[in-house]
C-alpha cells in the first residue's frame, strides 16, 4: 500500500483521492509550532524504503514551508521515492522576468527549493503557464481538468454557445474549448496597472444573445472575471459561466461574485479548499479521479 501523507491544508483532498483506491494509506504527520511562528513536522510512521506520496494545497508561505519541511523529513528519514501531488502549484505567474525590471523569477525559486528539499516528482494541474516545467528537473505532470469541464458544459445543454477567452493569454485554451464543443469564439482585452489590477477591458467581437463560457486558469482577486462578465452583459450576453480551475478567492472575491448583480454561474475545482459561504450558482468540480489517474501511472 502506498502511503499518502496529507498537509494540514489538504486532508479534504487527500481523503476524496484515498476513496480512488484500496491501494492508498492515509499516512499521519504531526505539525506543531514554536512561539515565534516556526513549524516543526515530524512524520509519525516509517517511510524508509518507500515510494510516497506528499498532498498539499498551498494557500500561504506557512503552507509552503510546510510543505519543505515534509519533503525534507522524508528524505532523511530514507524514503526511496518522494512524490508530491501539489494540485495548485503558487507562483506560477512569475515565471519571467520584464525587460529592465529587477525582479525575481520566483516560479523558479519554488521549483529549485522543491527539488533542493528533496521531491522526486511532481504532479500538478493546469500551471499557468508550461514553461514552467522546465525549471525542473524532476518529472513534472501537468493534469488538465479540460475534461472535466467539458462534461460540465455539453450537461448543461446550452444551444447558443459561445467561448470567450478572458485575456490574450488564454487564446490556447478558449481554442480547445471551442474546438470540442464546436463554436465560435471571442476575447477580451485586458490592461494592467499592476498585478491584480485591471485598467481597461475590450470585447472582441459579438457575444449577444449567446450563452458565453469564459474559461481561465485561476481566479484571484475575480477582477478579470468580473470586469469580463460586467462587460459581456453589457454587449448583450443572454448568460455568463466561468470555468476556473484555481479557486484562490484572495481578498473576500467570493462575496464580490455572490453580490453582482448579473449573478455569476462560477465553476471550480477542488484543487484548492473551496471558500467558507459559496452560493448558489458556485460548484465545485472534484479532479481527485485525475490525479488517482496520474498516480496509477507511476506507482
Ligand atoms: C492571468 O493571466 C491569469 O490567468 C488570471 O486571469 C488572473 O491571475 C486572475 O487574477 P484576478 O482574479 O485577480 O483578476
Amino acid at each position: 500500500m502506498t502511503k499518502i501523507f496529507p498537509q494540514s491544508n489538504s486532508l479534504e483532498f487527500t481523503e476524496n483521492l484515498i476513496k480512488c483506491s484500496t491501494g492508498y494509506k492515509l499516512g499521519a504527520i504531526r505539525k506543531t509550532k514554536f512561539a515565534n511562528g516556526e513549524i516543526a513536522v515530524v512524520i509519525e510512521e516509517s517511510v524508509r524504503n518507500e515510494v510516497i506520496v506528499i498532498v498539499s494545497q498551498p494557500r500561504n508561505y506557512e503552507d509552503m514551508f510546510e510543505l519543505l519541511e515534509t519533503i525534507d523529513a522524508a528524505r532523511r528519514s530514507s524514503a526511496k521515492e518522494i512524490i508530491g501531488v501539489i494540485p495548485y502549484l503558487p507562483h506560477s505567474r512569475q515565471e519571467r522576468r520584464e525587460n529592465g525590471v529587477r525582479t525575481t523569477i520566483s516560479a523558479r525559486l519554488l521549483a529549485d527549493t522543491l527539488q533542493v528539499a528533496g521531491l522526486d516528482r511532481l504532479i500538478t494541474m493546469d500551471v499557468h503557464t508550461t514553461a514552467i516545467e522546465g525549471f525542473y528537473k524532476i518529472p513534472f505532470d501537468n493534469y488538465d481538468p479540460f475534461r472535466y469541464f467539458i462534461e460540465e458544459i455539453k450537461n448543461l445543454n446550452l444551444s447558443n454557445l459561445k467561448v470567450v477567452s478572458p485575456d490574450l493569454g488564454g487564446m490556447k485554451r478558449a481554442k480547445r474549448y471551442a474546438k470540442e464543443l464546436g463554436v465560435d469564439i471571442a476575447f477580451l482585452m485586458k490592461e494592467r496597472l499592476k498585478a491584480n489590477e485591471i485598467a481597461e477591458i475590450t470585447l472582441m467581437g459579438d457575444v449577444e444573445g449567446y450563452d458565453v463560457i469564459l474559461p481561465d486558469d485561476m481566479i484571484d482577486t475575480g477582477g478579470t472575471m468580473l470586469a469580463g462578465i460586467n462587460l459581456l452583459h453589457e454587449k448583450g450576453a443572454k448568460s455568463v459561466r466561468i470555468f476556473a480551475t484555481h479557486g484562490l478567492f484572495s481578498n473576500n472575491a467570493i462575496a464580490k461574485f455572490a453580490t453582482n448583480h448579473n449573478c455569476p454561474f462560477v465553476y471550480t475545482t477542488n484543487t484548492l479548499p473551496a471558500p467558507d459561504h459559496i452560493y448558489a450558482g458556485f460548484k465545485v468540480v472534484d479532479v481527485c479521479g485525475g490525479f488517482h489517474e496520474a498516480l496509477r501511472k507511476v506507482l
